[in-house]
């Protein structure tokens, strides 16, 4: 079996061994143009070349959860897109949007900008009940973090394609019910994958839903959010503010008005990390079941673009 390497803005060398010791028997090299074809491939935002040549493909493994970049691709007409499934991301995405659900509602923020000017001062505690939070999406990576939120007694609702039934959360599907998973809404995580039906899904219009002074907290995709409506409606005050860890462009360029925003955090889409260990076992093993011909997690449906 040969598996082909392509990875962008990534140290390869590192996953060409872990792959090497996963995967004994198998041949595997870092992708260069001209290299003969392989039967599966390991990558992160390839480019066009290598699927253009890379035609015999039965699967391709993305090194993330998110296959937008892949799925803008001709792909190889037979191939299988799998993408990670968890592999050690939704422990790491329960924390951080814990962490910035919590930063808001005890206005930590606030707190910090008191110490700075040496101010002892309390705020008046907020109800949780005031504060419904609605996580879009419910997959792997949303579910995980709709319980963990739940944990904390906030109000927690989902918002998904297909009906769910998650214990601690209020589930809402499809778009006829997204205006009211929005209205009772007043921290808003996003974790859709960026399909043609989600790009700019958080505009004017949908953020104008939302019950006053809510927050968002973006850990998806830029491409989900129409920037400059973004700041409008935190500007305008309908917003309290957002924390984005991604954005259209990245990195972020160094003019972009979220750099400065007084009430918007920037992180550098850290919320989730790929990690290197975990995915190469999972990756390995899901090649080895796809081999034997048995049913493998995470298979993208190519239709829904996720
Ligand atoms: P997933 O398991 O595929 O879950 C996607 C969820 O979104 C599903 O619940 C799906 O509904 C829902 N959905 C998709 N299209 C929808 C639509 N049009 N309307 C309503 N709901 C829709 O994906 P995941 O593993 O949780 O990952 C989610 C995303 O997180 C990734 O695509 C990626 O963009 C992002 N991510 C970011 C980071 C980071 O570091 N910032 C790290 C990892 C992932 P159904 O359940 O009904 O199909
Ligand atoms: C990271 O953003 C991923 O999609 O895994």
């Amino acid at each position: 079996m040969r598996i082909t390497v392509c990875c962008t803005d990534t140290k390869i060398a590192p996953w060409l061994e872990g792959l090497r010791s996963a995967l004994p028997g198998a041949e595997v090299e870092e992708w260069r143009p001209g290299a003969p074809e392989a039967d599966h491939a390991v990558v992160w935002a390839p480019p066009q070349a290598f699927l253009d040549e890379q035609q015999a493909l039965r699967g391709i493994f993305n090194i993330g959860a998110g296959v937008d970049a892949l799925m803008k691709l001709r792909l190889p007409p037979r191939a299988v897109v799998v993408r990670l499934d968890d592999a050690g991301m939704s422990v790491q995405m329960a924390e951080f949007v814990c962490h910035a659900v919590i930063r808001h509602f005890r206005e930590l923020d606030g707190y910090e900008r008191d110490e700075a000017q040496g101010k002892w001062g309390f705020r008046k505690p907020r109800a949780r009940a005031d504060y419904p939070v609605g996580v879009m999406g419910l997959g792997v990576l949303g579910e995980r973090v709709a319980q963990a939120v739940a944990a904390f007694e906030f109000p927690v609702r989902g918002w998904s394609r297909s009906a769910k039934h998650l214990s601690g959360v209020e589930c809402f599907a499809g778009t006829a019910q997204f205006d009211a998973f929005l209205a009772g809404t007043r921290i808003l995580v996003n974790l859709l994958p960026l399909t043609p039906d989600t790009e700019n899904l958080l505009d004017r219009q949908t953020l104008g839903k939302l019950l006053p002074g809510a927050y968002v907290i973006n850990v998806a995709r830029g491409a989900h959010v129409v920037d400059e409506d973004l700041i409008a409606a935190i500007d305008g005050g309908h917003l309290a503010g957002a924390a984005l860890d991604v954005f259209r462009i990245e990195p972020l360029p160094a003019d972009h008005p979220f750099w400065r925003h007084p009430k918007i955090t920037v992180t550098p889409h850290t919320s989730a990390r790929t990690l290197r260990e975990e995915s190469i076992a999972q990756i390995a093993r899901k090649l080895r079941a796809f081999e034997r011909g048995e049913p493998i997690a995470g298979v993208v449906d190519r239709m829904k673009g996720y």
